[in-house]
């Protein structure tokens, strides 16, 4: 940085040298400035009345000029000063120049970024229980406040535990009430080893009786498979909500009971209930189990058929003949009973919801869901 030199000689050449000097120095100051900060430090630098260059020239060079000289040396500082001034001048419209370029950038800048903030933003459905599941989970929720635990079993089940030991002998027609959706290539294997889409949620009874001594009490939701053509009431693939309990002493009235608290729970208090003679090979005594209409309450209406009553499972006390087939697991029949039930989930849903077919539920047409939200 430029600082003004004391002058030991006054000769017109040292002048002249002197001058050049400082005119090089203003001149590279003016040009490193980029800022208007810069530019006022610049200013102040030359022209600042108190100690700027231009009041050090008067100081520095002019009062101990010789008197003889005086009248030149003040002469050849007065001519700087308009040229310090131009460079000033100079500066600062470089500066501006240098802002209105910043400026305008900065402008298309927040142009491209520009964002209405008063623009509504793209609303994330919000996903919701599918009605199937809803029910099942309600039921569900029933029987855990009874203190039953929840179990599950897999969808692809073998010939043993979805027929064998629930009492379907092999080649037996009670195997014919479900038709049933195999694997194919599985010839080569046992019968019982044979794969197939379970096409109930009875097999996860034997499969719980595997892993735990009585007493039992369980609550099985789960996804089933029959080879049913679809209909508004039928579907290949639909949900049914398994029930057991294993104890010592279970009778038919423990079965009549549980399940006429829960359709209560389920449905309201003044619903009823009522069981009629049925057959499972895995249930023994085996019965259906209606409940007065929950539409209609009994008086007869187009849900229940103008009968009061709806069709809602099957139940009975656990056949001796399954729990032979767990027997090794702790499960004897002569000092154990059971009882056992099973329900569809789907038609429920369809009753509640007053859908008109079931194939509504799987499409997964979202105007169709979007109702339950
Ligand atoms: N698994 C039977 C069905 O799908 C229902 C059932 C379950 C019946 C448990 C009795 C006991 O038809």
């Amino acid at each position: 940085m430029y600082i003004v030199p004391k002058l030991d000689d006054y000769s017109p050449e040292a002048l002249d040298r002197a001058v050049t000097e400082l005119r090089q120095a203003l001149s590279r100051e003016e040009a490193s400035i980029s800022s208007q900060s810069e530019w006022k430090e610049f200013r102040d630098r030359w022209l600042a009345r108190k100690n700027g260059i231009l009041t050090q020239l008067n100081n520095v060079w002019l009062k101990p000029s010789p008197p003889d000289l005086k009248r030149t040396v003040g002469q050849v500082i007065n001519a700087l000063h308009p040229e310090i001034e131009h460079f000033v001048m100079n500066g600062q419209s470089r500066v501006e120049d240098i802002r209105t370029v910043l400026g305008s950038l900065s402008k298309d800048i927040l142009a491209s970024e520009r964002l209405d903030i008063t623009l509504p933003g793209i609303r994330r459905p919000i996903g919701v229980k599918h009605p199937v599941l809803r029910v099942m989970d309600e039921i569900v929720a029933v029987f855990k406040a009874m203190g039953y635990s929840v179990g599950k079993g897999p969808e692809v089940e073998t010939d043993y535990y979805n027929f064998e030991s629930l009492n379907f002998p092999p080649n037996h027609p009670a195997r014919d009430t479900q038709d049933t959706l195999f694997i194919a290539g599985q010839e080569g294997k046992p019968a019982r080893d044979r794969l197939m889409l379970r096409t109930h949620t009875s097999p996860v009874q034997i499969r719980t009786m595997e892993q735990q001594p009585p007493p039992v009490r369980i609550i099985i939701p789960g996804k089933v498979h029959r080879n049913d053509p679809l209909d508004a009431t039928h579907s290949p693939v639909f949900h049914q909500v398994e029930g057991l309990a294993v104890d010592t002493n279970i009778t038919f009235c423990d079965l009549k009971g549980t399940l006429d608290h829960a359709m209560k729970a389920l449905f309201g208090s003044s619903v009823k209930t009522r069981f009629y003679p049925s057959f499972f090979p895995f249930t023994e005594p085996s019965a259906d189990m209606q409940v007065s209409c929950i539409f209609c309450g009994g008086k007869g209406c187009r849900k229940c058929k103008f009968s009061g009553w709806i069709e809602l499972l099957g139940c009975g006390m656990v056949d001796p003949n399954v729990f032979e087939f767990v027997k090794q697991y702790g499960y004897d029949s002569s000092k154990i009973s059971g009882f056992a039930f099973g329900m569809g989930v789907d038609r429920l849903a369809l009753l509640k919801y007053e859908v008109e077919g079931i194939q509504m539920f799987f499409e997964g047409d979202v105007r169709f869901l979007e109702q339950f939200a």
